[in-house]
Protein backbone atom coordinates (compact mmCIF):
# COMPACT_ATOMS: atom_id res chain seq x y z
CA UNK A 1 0.00 0.00 0.00
CA UNK A 2 1.55 3.46 -0.70
CA UNK A 3 1.25 6.17 1.41
CA UNK A 4 1.46 9.36 1.73
CA UNK A 5 3.33 10.84 4.90
CA UNK A 6 5.19 7.92 5.74
CA UNK A 7 7.43 5.48 4.03
CA UNK A 8 6.78 1.94 5.37
CA UNK A 9 9.28 -1.56 4.91
CA UNK A 10 9.90 -4.33 6.54
CA UNK A 11 13.62 -5.96 7.52
CA UNK A 12 13.01 -9.32 8.40
CA UNK A 13 10.37 -9.66 11.10
CA UNK A 14 10.96 -6.33 11.88
CA UNK A 15 8.42 -3.59 10.36
CA UNK A 16 10.12 -0.30 10.18
CA UNK A 17 7.92 3.41 9.58
CA UNK A 18 9.67 6.14 9.03
CA UNK A 19 7.72 9.86 9.14
CA UNK A 20 8.04 11.22 6.13
CA UNK A 21 6.72 15.15 5.98
CA UNK A 22 10.38 16.31 5.86
CA UNK A 23 8.92 20.01 4.78
CA UNK A 24 7.08 20.11 8.15
CA UNK A 25 9.68 18.23 10.24
CA UNK A 26 7.45 15.83 10.10
CA UNK A 27 4.43 17.42 11.92
CA UNK A 28 1.33 15.15 12.83
CA UNK A 29 -1.67 15.64 10.43
CA UNK A 30 -5.01 13.74 10.16
CA UNK A 31 -2.93 12.05 7.28
CA UNK A 32 -0.29 11.11 9.58
CA UNK A 33 -1.91 9.32 11.73
CA UNK A 34 -4.45 7.93 9.08
CA UNK A 35 -1.44 6.79 7.42
CA UNK A 36 1.00 5.33 10.54
CA UNK A 37 -2.42 3.90 12.15
CA UNK A 38 -3.07 2.00 8.62
CA UNK A 39 0.70 0.66 8.33
CA UNK A 40 0.72 -0.02 11.78
CA UNK A 41 -2.91 -2.37 11.77
CA UNK A 42 -1.18 -3.75 8.72
CA UNK A 43 2.02 -4.99 10.79
CA UNK A 44 -0.06 -6.23 13.36
CA UNK A 45 -2.27 -8.39 11.43
CA UNK A 46 1.15 -9.77 9.60
CA UNK A 47 2.09 -13.30 11.47
CA UNK A 48 5.75 -12.38 10.00
CA UNK A 49 6.44 -9.43 11.75
CA UNK A 50 7.26 -9.45 15.31
CA UNK A 51 7.96 -5.79 16.23
CA UNK A 52 7.56 -2.05 15.30
CA UNK A 53 10.35 0.54 14.99
CA UNK A 54 8.64 4.24 13.83
CA UNK A 55 11.28 6.67 13.27
CA UNK A 56 11.85 10.24 11.83
CA UNK A 57 14.62 12.44 10.10
CA UNK A 58 17.70 13.37 11.77
CA UNK A 59 16.10 16.91 12.24
CA UNK A 60 12.77 15.36 13.43
CA UNK A 61 11.28 12.75 15.00
CA UNK A 62 8.24 14.94 14.82
CA UNK A 63 7.95 18.34 16.00
CA UNK A 64 4.46 18.31 17.02
CA UNK A 65 0.91 18.19 15.85
CA UNK A 66 0.94 20.31 12.36
CA UNK A 67 0.15 23.89 13.87
CA UNK A 68 -1.09 24.79 10.75
CA UNK A 69 -3.90 22.24 10.42
CA UNK A 70 -5.16 22.93 13.39
CA UNK A 71 -4.98 26.64 14.02
CA UNK A 72 -8.04 28.18 13.26
CA UNK A 73 -10.29 24.97 13.95
CA UNK A 74 -13.29 26.33 16.82
CA UNK A 75 -14.25 24.80 20.21
CA UNK A 76 -17.09 23.15 18.31
CA UNK A 77 -14.69 21.01 15.79
CA UNK A 78 -12.50 20.30 18.18
CA UNK A 79 -15.26 18.84 20.39
CA UNK A 80 -17.59 17.54 17.62
CA UNK A 81 -14.71 15.34 16.15
CA UNK A 82 -13.14 14.43 19.43
CA UNK A 83 -9.71 15.93 17.97
CA UNK A 84 -6.81 13.94 18.78
CA UNK A 85 -8.78 10.90 20.06
CA UNK A 86 -7.62 8.74 16.85
CA UNK A 87 -3.96 8.60 18.32
CA UNK A 88 -5.87 6.62 21.16
CA UNK A 89 -6.27 3.99 18.83
CA UNK A 90 -2.26 3.68 17.92
CA UNK A 91 -1.99 2.60 21.76
CA UNK A 92 -4.42 -0.18 20.96
CA UNK A 93 -1.38 -1.91 18.83
CA UNK A 94 -0.61 -4.89 20.30
CA UNK A 95 2.76 -6.07 19.12
CA UNK A 96 5.42 -4.18 20.46
CA UNK A 97 6.43 -0.53 19.16
CA UNK A 98 10.37 1.34 19.61
CA UNK A 99 10.69 5.01 19.02
CA UNK A 100 13.38 5.61 17.73
CA UNK A 101 14.10 9.19 18.05
CA UNK A 102 16.14 12.07 16.69
CA UNK A 103 16.07 15.66 16.53
CA UNK A 104 12.78 16.78 17.41
CA UNK A 105 10.13 15.13 19.73
CA UNK A 106 7.86 18.02 20.40
CA UNK A 107 4.34 18.28 21.68
CA UNK A 108 2.28 15.50 19.56
CA UNK A 109 6.12 14.18 18.55
CA UNK A 110 6.93 13.59 22.25
CA UNK A 111 3.45 12.23 22.98
CA UNK A 112 3.67 10.19 20.02
CA UNK A 113 7.15 8.36 21.43
CA UNK A 114 5.80 8.08 24.54
CA UNK A 115 2.70 6.00 23.05
CA UNK A 116 5.48 3.68 22.26
CA UNK A 117 6.62 0.92 24.25
CA UNK A 118 10.32 2.02 24.76
CA UNK A 119 12.30 5.20 23.36
CA UNK A 120 15.59 4.93 21.99
CA UNK A 121 17.05 8.48 21.36
CA UNK A 122 20.15 9.34 19.34
CA UNK A 123 22.50 11.66 21.31
CA UNK A 124 21.00 14.91 19.34
CA UNK A 125 17.42 14.27 20.35
CA UNK A 126 15.26 16.96 21.96
CA UNK A 127 11.90 16.88 24.08
CA UNK A 128 9.37 18.95 24.85
CA UNK A 129 5.59 19.99 25.58
CA UNK A 130 5.96 23.66 24.00
CA UNK A 131 2.33 23.72 23.26
CA UNK A 132 2.32 26.74 26.36
CA UNK A 133 4.27 28.81 24.11
CA UNK A 134 1.13 28.80 21.58
CA UNK A 135 -1.29 29.44 24.09
CA UNK A 136 -2.26 25.91 24.86
CA UNK A 137 -1.27 23.10 26.67
CA UNK A 138 -0.54 19.13 25.32
CA UNK A 139 -3.79 17.72 24.12
CA UNK A 140 -2.03 13.90 23.11
CA UNK A 141 -1.20 12.58 26.30
CA UNK A 142 1.62 14.87 27.71
CA UNK A 143 0.43 16.00 30.69
CA UNK A 144 -0.28 12.58 31.80
CA UNK A 145 2.17 10.25 30.02
CA UNK A 146 5.16 12.57 31.29
CA UNK A 147 3.87 12.69 34.24
CA UNK A 148 4.22 9.35 35.13
CA UNK A 149 6.92 8.57 32.97
CA UNK A 150 9.33 11.66 34.69
CA UNK A 151 7.30 12.72 37.74
CA UNK A 152 5.53 15.32 38.87
CA UNK A 153 8.69 18.17 39.41
CA UNK A 154 10.48 17.61 36.00
CA UNK A 155 6.67 17.18 33.70
CA UNK A 156 5.45 20.47 35.58
CA UNK A 157 8.71 22.55 34.43
CA UNK A 158 8.19 21.05 30.95
CA UNK A 159 4.75 22.16 30.58
CA UNK A 160 4.72 24.88 31.82
CA UNK A 161 8.08 26.26 30.57
CA UNK A 162 7.95 24.67 27.26
CA UNK A 163 11.60 24.07 27.54
CA UNK A 164 13.25 21.28 25.76
CA UNK A 165 14.95 18.18 27.93
CA UNK A 166 18.24 16.74 26.06
CA UNK A 167 18.88 13.21 25.79
CA UNK A 168 21.08 12.61 28.47
CA UNK A 169 18.32 14.17 31.10
CA UNK A 170 15.28 12.41 29.46
CA UNK A 171 17.72 9.14 30.36
CA UNK A 172 18.36 10.45 33.26
CA UNK A 173 14.53 11.03 34.44
CA UNK A 174 13.22 7.72 32.33
CA UNK A 175 11.90 9.01 29.53
CA UNK A 176 14.39 7.10 27.12
CA UNK A 177 15.44 3.72 27.58
CA UNK A 178 18.76 3.99 26.17
CA UNK A 179 20.90 6.61 24.22
CA UNK A 180 23.08 5.84 21.29
CA UNK A 181 25.14 7.91 19.10
CA UNK A 182 22.92 9.65 16.17
CA UNK A 183 24.75 7.45 13.44
CA UNK A 184 23.77 4.49 15.07
CA UNK A 185 20.25 5.01 15.72
CA UNK A 186 18.37 2.80 13.60
CA UNK A 187 20.65 0.37 13.51
CA UNK A 188 20.37 -0.08 17.33
CA UNK A 189 16.36 -0.07 17.43
CA UNK A 190 16.12 -2.76 14.50
CA UNK A 191 18.45 -4.34 16.21
CA UNK A 192 16.64 -4.23 19.82
CA UNK A 193 13.27 -4.78 17.64
CA UNK A 194 14.77 -7.95 15.91
CA UNK A 195 15.85 -9.64 19.09
CA UNK A 196 12.51 -8.56 20.74
CA UNK A 197 11.06 -10.37 17.16
CA UNK A 198 13.28 -13.82 18.06
CA UNK A 199 11.13 -14.49 21.36
CA UNK A 200 7.76 -15.98 21.73
CA UNK A 201 5.27 -13.21 20.03
CA UNK A 202 2.37 -14.27 22.57
CA UNK A 203 4.96 -14.01 25.34
CA UNK A 204 6.20 -10.52 23.96
CA UNK A 205 2.32 -9.17 23.75
CA UNK A 206 1.89 -10.74 27.28
CA UNK A 207 4.58 -8.83 28.98
CA UNK A 208 3.76 -6.17 26.95
CA UNK A 209 0.41 -5.97 28.17
CA UNK A 210 1.37 -6.35 31.98
CA UNK A 211 3.41 -3.53 31.94
CA UNK A 212 0.91 -1.38 30.41
CA UNK A 213 -1.48 -2.41 32.86
CA UNK A 214 1.00 -1.03 35.57
CA UNK A 215 -0.05 2.47 34.28
CA UNK A 216 -3.83 2.07 34.69
CA UNK A 217 -4.54 -0.04 38.15
CA UNK A 218 -3.31 -0.92 41.66
CA UNK A 219 -0.20 -2.72 42.55
CA UNK A 220 -2.40 -5.80 44.09
CA UNK A 221 -4.79 -6.02 40.84
CA UNK A 222 -1.46 -5.28 38.38
CA UNK A 223 0.52 -8.46 40.52
CA UNK A 224 -3.27 -10.72 40.29
CA UNK A 225 -3.48 -9.60 36.32
CA UNK A 226 0.84 -10.38 35.77
CA UNK A 227 0.24 -14.04 37.60
CA UNK A 228 -2.91 -14.86 35.80
CA UNK A 229 -1.03 -14.65 32.49
CA UNK A 230 2.51 -15.63 33.84
CA UNK A 231 -0.28 -19.25 34.25
CA UNK A 232 -1.47 -19.19 30.93
CA UNK A 233 1.59 -19.28 29.72
CA UNK A 234 2.02 -23.19 30.69
CA UNK A 235 -0.62 -23.53 27.84
CA UNK A 236 2.38 -22.15 25.61
CA UNK A 237 4.43 -24.67 23.06
CA UNK A 238 6.99 -21.49 23.24
CA UNK A 239 7.19 -22.12 27.33
CA UNK A 240 7.87 -25.78 26.71
CA UNK A 241 11.01 -25.22 24.12
CA UNK A 242 11.90 -22.19 26.22
CA UNK A 243 12.55 -24.29 28.98
CA UNK A 244 13.70 -27.74 27.18
CA UNK A 245 16.61 -25.86 25.39
CA UNK A 246 17.57 -23.75 28.48
CA UNK A 247 17.93 -27.52 30.27
CA UNK A 248 19.55 -29.11 27.24
CA UNK A 249 22.10 -26.37 26.54
CA UNK A 250 20.54 -24.89 23.22
CA UNK A 251 19.35 -22.21 21.72
CA UNK A 252 15.69 -21.65 21.90
CA UNK A 253 13.54 -22.54 18.48
CA UNK A 254 10.08 -20.85 18.97
CA UNK A 255 6.88 -21.75 16.93
CA UNK A 256 5.62 -18.80 17.72
CA UNK A 257 7.37 -15.65 16.47
C1 LIG B 1 3.35 22.68 11.44
C2 LIG B 1 5.61 22.94 11.52
C3 LIG B 1 5.65 22.46 12.83
C4 LIG B 1 4.42 22.07 13.44
C5 LIG B 1 7.65 22.95 12.24
N1 LIG B 1 6.88 23.22 11.19
N2 LIG B 1 6.94 22.49 13.26
N3 LIG B 1 4.47 23.03 10.83
N4 LIG B 1 3.31 22.20 12.70
N5 LIG B 1 4.35 21.58 14.67
C6 LIG B 1 7.29 23.75 9.90
C7 LIG B 1 7.65 25.21 9.95
O1 LIG B 1 6.50 26.02 9.89
C8 LIG B 1 8.52 25.37 8.72
O2 LIG B 1 7.70 25.45 7.58
C9 LIG B 1 9.25 24.04 8.67
O3 LIG B 1 8.47 23.11 9.45
C10 LIG B 1 10.64 24.10 9.28
O4 LIG B 1 10.56 24.64 10.57
P1 LIG B 1 11.45 25.86 11.09
O5 LIG B 1 10.74 26.46 12.25
O6 LIG B 1 11.83 26.77 9.97
O7 LIG B 1 12.75 25.07 11.57
P2 LIG B 1 13.78 25.49 12.70
O8 LIG B 1 14.07 26.96 12.64
O9 LIG B 1 14.93 24.55 12.56
O10 LIG B 1 13.04 25.23 14.09
C11 LIG B 1 12.68 23.91 14.47
C12 LIG B 1 11.63 23.95 15.63
C13 LIG B 1 10.45 24.85 15.21
C14 LIG B 1 12.31 24.50 16.89
C15 LIG B 1 11.21 22.52 15.90
O11 LIG B 1 9.99 24.44 13.91
C16 LIG B 1 9.30 24.79 16.15
O12 LIG B 1 9.32 25.40 17.22
N6 LIG B 1 8.21 24.09 15.76
C17 LIG B 1 6.98 24.04 16.53
C18 LIG B 1 7.16 23.15 17.72
C19 LIG B 1 5.88 23.09 18.54
O13 LIG B 1 5.40 24.12 19.04
N7 LIG B 1 5.30 21.88 18.68
C20 LIG B 1 4.07 21.70 19.38
C21 LIG B 1 2.92 21.75 18.42
S1 LIG B 1 1.37 21.66 19.28
P3 LIG B 1 7.82 26.67 6.53
O14 LIG B 1 6.70 26.39 5.56
O15 LIG B 1 7.72 27.92 7.30
O16 LIG B 1 9.19 26.46 5.92
C22 LIG B 1 1.17 20.02 19.66
C23 LIG B 1 -0.04 19.58 20.42
C24 LIG B 1 -1.01 20.66 20.59
O17 LIG B 1 1.93 19.21 19.33
C25 LIG B 1 -2.15 20.24 21.46
C26 LIG B 1 -3.18 21.31 21.47
C27 LIG B 1 -4.55 20.84 21.74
Amino acid sequence: MAYETIIVETRSKVGLVTLNRPKALNALNSQVLADLLASCRAFEADADIGAIVITGSEKAFAAGADIKEMQSKSYVDAYMEDFFSGWEDFTRIRKPIIAAVSGYALGGGCELAMMCDFIIASDNAKFGQPEITLGVMPGMGGSQRLTRFVGKAKAMDMCLTGRMMDAAEAERTGLVSRVVATSDLLEEALKAAAKIAGFSLPAVMMAKEAVNRAYETTLSEGLRFERRLFHSMFALEDQKEGMAAFTEKRQANFKNR
